[in-house]
């Protein structure tokens, strides 16, 4: 099965380890999608789910040390605190919910993630940047 989630330049923030977490967390999307297709168990679906969830609120953490510095960041604070109560629901209901739609859930994360990334994480990271409050590292 294909990838839901493709990693492309555009993504970049141009802060090594943002976007190797941005990386990872592709993976980890792609690897959630891999194994509803491959007809995993459905008892295991909800750690590989958890996998990924956990990964982006490690992620949101370790952004919001740099994005602080951003006049907006309040604005982004408030888009992943709205994800992560997202988040939460999905965990929940995946575990509780047996008609609870793996394939579809992966899908809805995958594109909040390339448009946040793309709206967001670009824009802010540039800001910062470009008044080199934080150094660009590879
Ligand atoms: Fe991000
Ligand atoms: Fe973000």
């Amino acid at each position: 099965m294909s990838d839901i989630i493709e990693w492309k330049d555009d993504y970049l923030v141009g802060l090594g380890e943002t976007d190797s977490q941005h990386k990872r967390i592709f993976q980890l999307l792609n690897r959630l999608a891999a194994a509803v297709d491959a007809g995993k168990n459905r008892r295991d679906l909800p750690y590989i789910l958890s996998d990924v969830l956990n990964h982006f609120r490690y992620h949101f953490t370790s952004e919001e040390v740099y994005l602080k510095d951003h006049p907006d960041y309040d604005v982004h604070h408030q888009l992943h605190c709205d994800f992560t109560e997202k988040a939460r629901k999905y965990e929940e209901q995946s575990k509780t919910d047996e008609k609870f739609n793996f394939k579809e859930t992966s899908n809805l994360l995958a594109d909040w993630l390339k448009d946040h990334i793309l709206r967001y994480d670009v824009k802010y990271f540039q800001d910062l940047l470009e008044k080199t409050v934080i150094e660009s590292i590879d």
